[in-house]
């Protein structure tokens, strides 16, 4: 699949939310869409409601990441409504198998997050019940705060394990990424990049993104073909 960018509106305005993914539509291949309930984290944002009102308005594919207590409840509905990725965190499912299976079978791809400090290996016999795998790299809650680098030996023993299984497993990095750390993470193994401030933040998103997915295209192990056939 090669590098995707997916930028998190978590960063935008939430009172024109339709208008500000049509900035990044172009551009971007999904539009990452952070779910909290105050419980799981500490910060309230949106929910169903709103995920399906934005499915409506939005050309780009939604990933939902969902940052919620109880994600066994309601993972399978953010499927159903329409979001193609679901993310549910490890430190809230209570029967996370059950309810990555019924997000495929929702239609939807089926992600596992794990906090800074959760470990990988824990999950390692998990990984074929996945599409993608969140490694989130500040603590979440919030955007806006700073990479945390201790978890780039996590990203690369995570590609490490996928590759010995021979999964085609996205790894998605979500939190401080931007022009300054994403070489890093793309280096770590990550292919797709979750970034709030520094869309959100930049003059022009579209050529923030841009720039994001030329830097992480130009360190990632799986580079596209250069110059194939020429001369
Ligand atoms: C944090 C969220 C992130 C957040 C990232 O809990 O999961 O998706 O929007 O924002 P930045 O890129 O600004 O760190
Ligand atoms: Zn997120």
């Amino acid at each position: 699949m090669g590098i995707q960018i997916s930028p998190s509106i978590l960063s935008a305005d939430f009172a024109r939310l339709a208008e500000e993914v049509a900035v990044i539509s172009e551009a971007a291949d999904w539009v990452h869409v952070d779910v909290m309930d105050n419980h799981f984290v500490p910060n309230l944002t949106l929910g169903l409601p709103i995920v399906e009102a934005l499915l409506k308005h939005s050309a780009l594919p939604l990933d939902c990441h969902l940052m919620i207590e109880d994600p066994d409840r309601w993972a399978p509905a953010y499927a159903e409504a329409g979001a193609k990725s679901v993310t549910i965190h490890a430190e809230a499912a209570k029967a996370p198998i059950r309810t990555l299976r019924m997000i495929r079978a929702a239609g939807a791809r089926a992600s596992l997050a794990l906090n800074p400090a959760t470990p990988v290996e824990q999950y390692e016999d998990l990984l074929g019940e996945l599409d993608m795998l969140l490694l989130m790299t500040v603590e979440p809650g919030f955007g806006g705060q700073k990479f945390l680098d201790v978890v780039l030996p996590k990203i690369h023993r995570a590609r490490e394990m996928a590759k010995g299984r021979d999964l085609d497993l996205w790894i998605q990095v979500d939190g401080g990424v931007s022009a300054e750390t994403i070489e890093r993470c793309a280096e770590a193994g990550a292919d797709v990049f979750v970034a709030g401030n520094a869309v959100y933040g930049a003059e022009d998103p579209a050529d923030a993104i841009r720039e994001l997915r030329a830097l992480a295209e130009a360190k990632t192990a799986h580079p596209k073909p250069i110059g194939f056939g020429r001369g």
